[in-house]
């Protein structure tokens, strides 16, 4: 794990020119600490706001989680107890404060820019890409794109092997500091993210195999190394397509009685575009252009 060498979250927000000070107040707070037992109520909204600042969230923020989670259900993007669990446990509006001008906007249906070029993606895709691999408690799981925390922070309350890779040093230092600032702070549970900055075309080979695989920016192929490093029986989400205009494909490895490996492809949009931030690449220690074919 290479947590030592990242700067602290507050020196990485300072370096990128944001107010480090905004979220202090809400950091003097203590949140019960993360088990495994903690079950939000999914019965009345204001059941689910009193649990909440029993665990000491703020109320306003609770019940826009809650909104947001009526409307993913509404929608159909989110379904599974344990994924709906993840998002009641996850405090959006802390992912979003790497950028003051998003933090209010965090339970809305938009993707938001957090700054480096790159944007934190909305919560009805993150939850439908998070439904979509179904990933069950002591699973090993990889996200490329850490981004902003936020998709490792739901995987992180549905298993304790959880691995996320960001291609852009300061942003990924930026939210391994942010992530050991909420342990701190009680939310226990980040404590199952192991982070690295890398160029994630090549999977985290050490770490490997896979359960499943989570990939948040787009590519016109499936990366050799992320297929190899994936489980038989194993499942990927990603977006795959022409630069901003992927579509979002579930990636089935299975594993015949002869040995032989199939991989099959299903759209989880049944065709739709979704653009998303492009997969790009690391030559020495700058990005340069995508790893597109
Ligand atoms: C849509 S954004 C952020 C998604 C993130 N999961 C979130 O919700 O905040 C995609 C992320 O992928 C990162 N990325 C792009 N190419 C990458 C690569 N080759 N390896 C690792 N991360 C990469 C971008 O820098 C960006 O932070």
């Amino acid at each position: 794990m290479k947590r030592r060498t990242f700067v602290s979250g507050s020196a990485a927000l300072a370096a990128a020119g944001f107010a480090a000070g905004f979220t202090s107040a809400a950091r003097a707070a203590t949140i019960k600490p993360y088990s495994w037992d903690l079950s939000p109520p999914t019965d009345t909204r204001d059941n689910f706001i009193a649990w909440g600042k029993a665990r000491g969230e703020d109320p306003v923020f609770l019940g826009q989680r809650w909104d947001r989670f009526q409307a993913l259900l509404k929608n159909k993007d989110i379904w599974g107890a344990a994924t709906i669990r993840a998002f009641l446990m996850t405090p959006r509006e802390e992912f979003a404060s790497v950028n003051p001008a998003i933090h209010k906007r965090a339970y809305e249906h938009a993707f938001l820019d957090i700054g480096w070029g790159v944007t934190m993606s909305g919560p009805h895709l993150q939850a439908r890409m998070t439904n979509v691999i179904d990933v069950k408690r002591g699973e090993k799981v990889l996200e490329i794109g850490t981004g902003s925390g936020v998709q490792s922070a739901y995987i992180a309350n549905l298993t304790d092997n959880a691995y996320t890779i960001e291609i852009i040093k300061p942003l990924g230092e930026r939210t391994r500091g942010l992530y050991d600032k909420l342990i701190d702070k009680g939310y226990t549970e980040y404590q199952h993210v192991k982070s690295k900055v890398a160029d994630g075309y090549y999977g985290w080979e050490e770490a490997a195999p896979f359960d499943k695989i989570i990939v948040t920016c787009g590519i016109d192929h499936v990366p050799p190394p992320l297929l190899q490093q994936l489980k038989a029986g194993g499942l990927m989400v990603i977006p795959v397509g022409p630069p901003g205009a992927q579509r979002v494909l579930k990636v089935a490895k299975t594993q015949g009685a002869d040995g032989s490996i199939t991989t099959s492809r299903e759209d989880i949009y049944g065709g739709k575009i979704v653009p998303f931030v492009p997969f790009t690449k690391l030559e020495g220690d700058q990005i340069v252009g995508n790893h597109n074919r």
